[in-house]
């Protein structure tokens, strides 16, 4: 009889196999297991047969099994079963003189082994028992270690999504600290906000005045991303319209729409107008209003998720990290909050620099326009050493932040002149102060001829009264034409002398010279035509200015530097009080007011000293000067080169980039 002969099929738990090649064995057996009640029994009278059963049936828990049988033994089978992986326990029998065989069965994964005694019925139950309970206990082991590589597998996957999260939020915390410009603040807020709430896209709007303005749109799912208000050219939100980012606005509280369609309270006509403007289409969302001090509302972060496009579903927003996406809105509210704050205090200095010196500027009309005219040269000027591709500057490029400090300092560079003299600023002839005294000589000239006539005329009445002879009146008069004469000499002397275009030549210094010694008597006193400090105005060879108010004049320079030292100035303009205070400087160190040597002038300084150099040349409107032709002011400019006073690289750029003829037709001159 082949194939097993009994299938006795009990509600045990645990199903035994029992396989010996003779059939009582076989049947005591079973009856000694199923008596127990707690086994179902199954038999097969060789190994092969054995191996079939198990490869059909996974449900056997345990073999009992003789050695010695036919078609294919105890030890054959063990391996075959073992090799296979079924790895239920296995319990083989042997007689006495077997033990080499069963130990044989044990190293081929046996579990135990019975020897065939007369103690067979009690040591057979022990041993299913002691094997199932091993097997048990090895199981729940292999689970539990199962467990725990499956949790620690989970835990280094949560360990890693933290440490993602932590390092987000500390780059996150650095960049909106440190964020000045809006739409980056907007870029490094919304895409934060996206990555860690894996939404399909996001939005920022912010509170401006009493509206909600959308600067910020990073669209994962369409690849699209914007950071400024115009580009993305949403309708503003006011807070009392029926649209979730409003009514989260206006709530203050996070919100939650899992479907906006069925969102009570919401006009979908305005939800879809908004999203259709900006090519989306929202389905479920996240709102988080960004509140400064739990109260002060800064604007709404609103996170969409589209449908799926696979499943039709509507995709939720992962609120696994609400609590984070709220910190998120928190110290985004902080950042714009300091931002504001920023730009405010930024208008204000802004706003007083060019008060400032628009005080210059309106201080003396004839160089108005001046300081801000520099400022824009000078910008212009850094501007083209950032677009040089060629030459010295090809390495140099301005920051943003040096190009203002550029600015800056070009439109103080003369706040100085705050205390410089008006009558010295705007000295337009030698003889004036606050009036042109040429017209005090003139009266004074009028005053002496009429007072030479008068003494004349009382002259001669006293000869005739005398009785003189007619001659002796006659010379009178003739003395008088002389005097009047050489007064009206004098006067256009004077007159020539007066003309800052004028040069004074020895010659002429000579004539001057015999009109201040000049005395002429007057009844009795000696009248001078010339006060001292006439003369020495008048002697000024060249322009207008004596060199004490020239040492005035220069002054202002000091004044400038001695100022902008007392300005706090910010970490980004801290050289502006070099830049500015070096622009009478000159390469060849005899520049004013402290003779810097070339390596103590930084580029900065250079590019003001020439902006007001070429400014100051071509400005029509100086008092002692018409404006200068182009072609001159650049030549003068040439031999500043030459004499090394300002720097030849800048001006070759300047030439080159023909600033000159972009700039010169800014100010009131042609
Ligand atoms: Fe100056
Ligand atoms: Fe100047």
């Amino acid at each position: 009889m082949g194939g097993f002969d009994s299938h006795r099929v009990y509600a045990k738990v645990i199903k035994v196999l029992v396989v010996d090649d003779e059939f009582l064995v076989r049947e005591f057996l079973s009856d000694i297991l199923l008596a127990t009640e707690k086994y179902q029994v199954i038999s097969a009278d060789n190994g092969q047969t054995a191996l079939d059963l198990c490869r059909q049936d996974a449900g056997i828990g345990l073999i009992v099994s003789d050695m010695n049988m036919p078609v294919k033994d105890g030890l054959s089978m063990i391996k075959d079963l073992r090799g296979a992986g079924m790895d239920m326990p296995i319990v083989v029998m042997s007689g006495n003189n077997e033990i080499a065989i069963a130990i044989a069965a044990l190293n081929s994964g046996a579990n135990d082994y019975l020897i065939k005694d007369e103690n067979i019925q009690d040591t057979v139950v022990l041993a299913v028992e002691k094997a199932l309970e091993k097997k048990r206990i090895e199981d729940d082991n292999r689970q539990l270690q199962e467990l725990q590589k499956r949790f620690l597998v989970e835990l280094d996957g949560m360990v890693h999504e933290l440490e993602t999260v932590v390092e987000r939020m500390t780059v996150l915390g650095t960049a909106l600290s440190s964020e000045r410009h809006s739409n980056r603040l907007a870029e490094v807020i919304i895409s934060h906000a996206v990555h860690l709430s894996g939404a399909d896209y996001g939005l920022l709007w912010m509170m401006e005045k009493d509206k909600l303005v959308c600067t910020g749109l990073q669209a994962l799912s369409l690849g699209v991303s914007k950071y400024n208000a115009e580009g993305i050219g949403m309708e503003n939100l006011a807070v009392s319209q029926l649209h979730p980012v409003a009514l989260a606005a206006l709530n203050k509280q996070p919100a939650q729409v899992p479907d906006i369609a069925e969102q009570p309270g919401i006009d979908m006509t305005l939800v879809r107008r908004l999203d259709a403007a900006a090519g989306l289409n929202g389905r479920s969302m996240y709102l988080v209003p960004m509140l400064h001090h739990g109260h002060d509302l800064m604007g709404v972060i609103q996170l969409v998720n589209t449908l799926d496009a696979d499943t039709g579903r509507i995709r939720q927003i992962n609120l696994k990290r609400k609590g984070i996406l709220e910190s998120l809105a928190l110290q985004a509210a902080l950042a714009i909050r300091n931002q504001k704050l920023f730009h405010e205090m930024e208008n204000l200095f802004e706003a007083v620099v060019q008060v400032m010196a628009s005080a210059i500027d309106e201080k003396s009309p004839v160089t108005k326009g001046h300081i801000s005219r520099v400022a824009q040269i000078a910008v212009e000027l850094a501007q083209e050493v950032n677009a040089a591709n060629e030459g010295a500057f090809v390495e140099t490029r301005f920051t943003e932040d040096e190009l203002d400090e550029i600015r800056i300092a070009a439109l103080l560079h003369d706040v100085g002149k705050i205390t410089t003299p008006e009558h010295i600023l705007e000295k337009g002839t030698k003889l004036e102060k606050l009036l042109d005294r040429l017209e005090l000589i003139e009266e004074r000239f009028r005053y002496v001829g009429a007072a030479l006539t008068a003494q004349c005329m009382a002259e001669k009445i006293r000869l005739m009264e005398e009785g003189a002879p007619e001659a002796a009146v006659a010379g009178l008069d003739e003395k008088l034409r002389q005097q009047l004469r050489e007064l009206q000499d004098d006067i256009g002397i004077i007159r020539a002398a007066n003309n800052p275009e004028e040069f004074m030549s020895d010659e002429k210094l000579a004539r001057l010279q015999q009109v201040y010694a000049k005395r002429i008597s007057l009844n009795g006193d000696e009248t001078r035509l010339l006060t001292d400090d006439e003369f020495t105005n008048l002697s000024i060879r060249r322009g207008s200015i004596t060199p004490a108010e020239l040492a005035i004049m220069r002054n202002h320079v000091e004044v400038t530097i001695r100022l902008l030292n007392q300005i706090p100035f910010t970490e980004k303009l801290k050289n502006v009080p070099i830049y500015a205070g070096g622009h009478h400087e000159k390469l060849n160190g005899q520049g004013y007011p402290q003779k810097l040597a070339e390596s103590q002038l930084p580029l900065q300084t250079r590019i003001v000293a020439i902006a007001d150099l070429f400014e100051a040349l071509t400005a029509s409107d100086r008092p002692y000067k018409k404006s200068m032709p182009l072609a001159k002011a650049m030549s003068i400019m040439e031999s500043a080169v030459e004499n090394e006073e300002i720097d030849r690289n800048l001006f070759e750029l300047f030439k080159k980039q023909k600033l000159h003829e972009r700039l010169s037709g800014r100010g009131q001159h042609p």
